[in-house]
């Protein structure tokens, strides 16, 4: 029996915003984010979704009915929770009627929760193979308008039904992690923008990727001639092909290793940082665009979260992998969104739910999306299903 990914979906918001807009609204060369950081176009969030409708939204476009009666626990990855107490999962098994007889919590460590998510759910169906575990990674970046960071945000959601017998990677159960307390990046309780020592992150990054990747060669046996293709976790496209520069440069599989990186990061250069997401859209962009992935082949996986948490794994594509069937809704869906002008980006960025408190409404009609956030009344908030059908559901 094999355990892993047997379906994922992705979700993110209608709008978005080009990188040379952006360069020329803040008096850059827009090479610098088209090259430098290796950004097209960036996501850009409405008031009327957070972090639980994006993920709401993800795993509406994979679950059937069957599906949602199976699940057994649903684990929610992410670092823009929206309460202090509640699991953002409560929210999304209720509002998509997944069965009640489930776990359901939430995990936070930056970017790298799914990834806890993804080794606990392999764990549990490989004691129950007969369970269904819904791993959830949604988040939305923000640095705040005019930062350096600024050109690194988007948002979105991935989710990811793990299951025995997968049909779309196999995990071999192989792993190396590490972590050290290290200010690179983090986000106080008063604040919505993130604290960033800019620089610093980048190198840490670089670090842990270099030092799970030998302990995972030291546990395994396994170099770089094992591996089909690498997928990183991208919080700009260049961080990752810094990464996968560092290791494969003047190898035998350089050539190979950094033509798949290239398919890794078409879907994130359009979208911009997830967060705990961008790992599994990058894997989402290979598996959907790699011209010569085929079952069996060998991806490893470097998940990175700031903090900092680094862990190297990997898993074979599945036999009946069917890359079309992958790729067709996300391509829809990236095409259909809507391009923004900086001063309306900078309205919506601005109009985001406030930490403070208060009762709020919002005008819902503009966003096709199923799920939405309708506001906060009496401290509560209230989402709305809908009923409004996503188009090109995954398989
Ligand atoms: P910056 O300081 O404005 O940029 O911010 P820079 O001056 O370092 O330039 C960036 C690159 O553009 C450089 O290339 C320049 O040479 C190049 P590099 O030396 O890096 O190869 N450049 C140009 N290229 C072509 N034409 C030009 C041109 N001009 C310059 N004309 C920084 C960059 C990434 C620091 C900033 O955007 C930032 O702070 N971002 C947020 C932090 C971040 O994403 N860190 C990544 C690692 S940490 C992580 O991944 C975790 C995270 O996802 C959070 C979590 O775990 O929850 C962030």
């Amino acid at each position: 029996m094999t355990v892993g990914i047997d379906k994922i979906g992705f979700f993110t918001s209608p709008y978005y915003i080009d990188m040379v807009d952006l360069a020329t609204a803040r008096n850059v060369d827009p090479n610098k984010y088209l090259i430098g950081i290796g950004q097209k176009l960036q996501a850009v969030i409405p008031e009327t979704q957070d972090a639980v409708t994006l993920a709401a939204n993800a795993a509406d476009r994979i679950l059937t009915s069957a599906d949602k009666a199976d699940i057994d626990m649903v684990i929610f990855g992410t670092e823009t929770g929206v309460d202090n107490s509640k699991a953002a999962a409560i929210y999304v098994q209720d509002l998509l009627g997944i069965s009640k007889r489930a776990r359901a919590f939430e995990i936070k460590q930056a970017c790298y929760g799914a990834t806890a998510g993804i080794q606990m759910a392999y764990d549990h169906v490989l004691l129950h193979p007969e369970s269904k575990v819904l791993v959830l990674a949604s988040d939305i970046a923000r640095y705040g308008l005019n930062t350096p960071g600024e050109v690194t945000q988007g948002g979105g959601a991935v989710a990811m039904l793990i299951t025995a017998n997968p049909r779309i990677l196999a995990l071999d159960g192989q792993s190396a992690f590490y972590s050290e307390n290290i200010m690179d990046f983090w986000r106080p309780l008063y604040r919505k923008e993130a604290v960033v020592d800019g620089h610093y992150s980048t190198d840490v990054y670089i670090e842990f990727f270099k030092r799970t990747w030998k302990q995972y060669q030291d546990k395994t046996g396994r170099s770089l001639a094992d591996f089909s293709a690498l997928a990183f976790h991208l919080p700009f496209t260049k961080m990752g092909l810094k990464a996968i520069d560092a290791v494969v440069q003047g190898t035998a599989s350089a050539t190979k290793l950094l033509r798949q990186f290239d398919f890794s990061t078409q879907y994130n250069a359009v979208v911009g940082n997830l967060y705990t997401g961008s790992l599994y859209l990058s894997l989402l962009s290979l598996l959907s665009n790699s011209d010569s992935l085929k079952p069996g082949d060998r991806v490893g996986l470097f998940s990175y979260g700031s903090g900092a948490q680094g862990e190297f794994y990997s898993g074979t594509v599945a036999k009946n992998f069917d890359r079309q069937a992958l790729k067709k809704p996300v391509d829809n869906l990236l095409d259909d969104r809507h391009k923004l002008s900086i001063p309306k980006y900078e309205k919506m960025y601005q109009a985001a739910m406030p930490i403070t408190s208060g009762d709020i409404t919002y005008d819902v009609t503009a966003d096709q999306s199923r799920y939405v956030l309708r506001g906060r009344a009496a401290d509560r908030l209230v989402y709305l299903d809908t009923g409004k059908s996503a188009e090109n559901k995954a398989q």
